[in-house]
């Protein structure tokens, strides 16, 4: 395998930042644009951070075999990342994933391991686990537990946002899937300015930290059913549900109104950001991300349930 330096990897990160106008609420909410990375979501960083800090270790051998259990997002970015750097990719996904991102693993030339979960994740690692026991050539990212995850927020994704904003930043607020964005982006922004409140949301059908049952809701890529151990790097000032109805909604408001394609864990971070704004006794801007692109949903509610009148009026 011949390596360069220079790759799709290279394109991730320093993703822009966009005020956001809600003229009726009189509210600016501050979005960074993590669906702008070159798979589609946020996950390439923490993808990328932990395959080249392998390679820098000499863990990473040319017949090294990547596993990784993911909701989809976090497999999508290892398949591109590690396919383009010549390694072999085999992601556990539950069946519940979204079909699109299968096809996009595939596309990308990784492996796809389908498993009954349930709802949790909890299984598929298990499952990694296994895999990693009985053959030497896996390798295993373990983003849901592995502190490298916090340490690329940290060190990338949170100086990007100081950057990026002026003035004091008052409260971030993100959904979890691994609970290593909350942490890193947390970390630095406390670090700058400790009055920074931090905010986990969650779907209001699985507010585990909010003391509720994991449970069926549509804001993917977010809450697998557990509460990450990342979580214990967090400091949180509070956590705030939203509802799989208010998410999507405002998803559709941010593809149609604004011209922004992204998926419906976006739409619930704004949400939730227009709340605190509203809510908390904010000193400066409130920023959350943008994780993931729209077209990841096409066989989802987000947009099965859109059915268009001209398409009706076609289809009649
Ligand atoms: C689609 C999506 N992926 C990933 C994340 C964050 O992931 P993690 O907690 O694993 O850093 C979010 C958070 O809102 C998300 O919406």
């Amino acid at each position: 395998m011949t390596k360069s330096s220079v790759g799709v990897w290279s394109l991730i990160g320093n993703t822009p930042v966009l005020p956001l106008h809600f003229s009726e609420l009189d509210q600016t909410i501050w979005v960074k644009c993590e669906f702008l990375n070159p798979s589609g979501s946020i996950k390439d960083r923490v993808a990328a951070y932990i395959i080249e800090d392998a390679e820098r270790r000499g863990i990473l051998k040319p017949d090294s075999i990547i596993v990784e259990c993911s909701s989809g997002n976090t497999g999508v970015a290892m398949a591109m990342v590690g396919g383009a750097k010549g390694y072999r990719v085999k992601i556990l996904l539950s069946e519940g994933a979204s079909p699109e991102r299968r096809w996009l693993i595939r596309q990308l030339g990784g492996e796809v391991i389908l498993f009954d979960s349930n709802g949790d994740y909890t299984t598929g690692i298990d499952i990694t686990r296994q895999m990693a026991a009985e053959d030497p050539r896996v390798f295993l990212p373990r983003q849901f537990e592995n502190e490298l995850n916090v340490e690329d927020h940290l060190t990338t994704t949170g100086q990007e946002l100081l950057k990026q904003i002026d003035g004091p930043i008052g409260v971030f607020v993100n959904g979890y899937g691994t609970g290593g964005t909350l942490a890193g982006v947390g970390k630095a922004l406390k670090e700058a300015n400790s009055a920074c409140q931090i905010w986990a949301m969650e779907p209001a059908e699985a507010a585990m930290l909010g003391g509720e049952m994991p449970c069926c809701h549509h804001i993917e890529g977010i809450a697998d059913g557990f509460v990450p151990d990342l979580m214990k790097y967090a400091t949180l000032d509070g956590h705030i549900k939203i509802t799989s109805d208010e998410a999507r909604s405002m998803t559709r408001r941010l593809n149609s109104e604004f011209g922004l394609l992204v998926g419906t864990s976006s739409g619930a971070n704004v949400v939730a950001a227009l709340r605190l704004a509203k809510e908390q006794n904010v000193e400066g801007a409130v920023v959350t991300l943008l994780c993931d692109r729209a077209e990841r949903y096409f066989s989802t509610a987000l947009f099965q349930e859109n059915v268009f009148d001209d398409e009706k009026a076609v289809l009649s």
